[in-house]
């Protein structure tokens, strides 16, 4: 059968029909809002690429975390740019520094809004690499104990949820056995489980301070042609432990999301990442595509691939446009 009985023109023809037979829906509960944390008080930053996006001083941040719960966001996550930066990115693991205090203040006045932790160390070491050095490489057995003192350190000061991103071998192991050790079983792990090594990160850098000072991450991140190399590190991530496994980017790899969504019965992340932001946001600004719909096809596109949440710095935005 086909034309002309068949015309699925029929359920196009009105926004109510289009609506009862929409596929899709993306809802504010799908929703991760991203926030980078500076020292200072009443710091407002921005982010010169990131049109919209600021580093926050700790106050401004927990007041971006309100608004967002307010909006029906349920979670944020929390980058850190420290004060100081050494070669083991020790600041990543002082209970009092700016992560650690926003987490402490976001429980004591939204303690519903749900909180998770990037845990990685390129904003925390003064070269700029993931992890320790031995040499000129990033150590992958070094770092794990490291990540997995800043792990604890977030979980110590309320963390829901604690989102490795540096992309050692055996991190998510290692940071679920310190956790447990210490009686805090109830955190979950969001891992970042396949991340590329993608251009698409510019803009977070400068954001969060955290551009590799040589080299670049391609001993560590995963080589963009791969998909069935994402496969295993979601294989691996889930064995140790992992309870939510993220892709990262998002648009470039919605193939990756949907073969993960799959082949894997779990909660699945997507990272709508810095230069996904700036792309749309530059084009909006230049008036040459409308922002609104644009925001919505791709969050929707990311959704319908397969994705149960989605981090993005349009949360808050899409958020109060999709309550009305
Ligand atoms: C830290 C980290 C990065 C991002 C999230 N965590 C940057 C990187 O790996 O260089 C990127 C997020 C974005 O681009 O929005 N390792």
């Amino acid at each position: 059968m086909g034309f002309p009985v068949n015309r699925p023109r029929r359920l196009r023809r009105t926004e109510t029909l289009r609506r009862m037979v929409r596929e899709t829906r993306l809802t504010p509960d799908d929703l991760i809002l991203p926030l980078f944390v500076c020292p200072g008080r009443e710091v407002r930053r921005a982010v010169a690429s990131m049109p919209g996006v600021a580093q926050l001083s700790v106050d401004q941040a927990v007041r971006e975390a309100g608004q967002a719960f307010g909006a029906g966001v349920p979670a944020v996550i929390l980058f850190g740019i420290p004060q100081r930066k050494d070669a083991r990115g020790s600041e990543a693991w002082n209970d009092s520094g700016e992560v650690q205090r926003t987490i402490r203040e976001i429980k004591e006045k939204t303690p519903e809004l749900v909180v998770i932790t990037d845990v990685c160390l390129c904003e925390y070491t003064d070269h700029g690499h993931c992890g320790v050095l031995t040499g000129q490489e990033v150590d992958n057995d070094a770092t794990l104990e490291l990540l997995a003192r800043q792990a604890l350190s977030h979980a110590r000061a309320g963390a829901d949820l604690v989102a490795p991103s540096d992309m050692m071998d055996g991190r998510v192991g290692a940071i679920r056995e310190a956790l447990d050790r210490d009686g805090l079983s109830r955190v979950a792990i969001m891992a970042y489980a396949a991340k590329f090594a993608s251009a698409f990160y510019g803009p977070f850098r400068e954001a969060a301070e955290s551009a590799p000072r040589f080299g670049d991450r391609r001993s560590y991140q995963m080589d963009p042609p791969n998909g069935n190399e994402a496969m295993r590190e979601v294989a691996l991530d889930l064995a140790e432990g992992a309870d939510i496994v993220m892709i990262k980017p998002a648009l470039a790899y919605l193939d990756l999301v949907w073969r993960v969504k799959q082949r894997f019965d779990c909660p699945v992340a997507a990272y709508n990442v810095s230069g996904e932001y700036a792309m749309l946001k530059a084009a909006a600004l230049n008036g040459w595509l409308d922002e609104e719909r644009a925001v919505f096809e791709m969050l929707t596109s990311i959704k319908r691939a397969g994705a149960d949440l989605i981090l993005t710095y349009f949360a808050t935005e899409a958020a109060r446009k999709l309550a009305g």
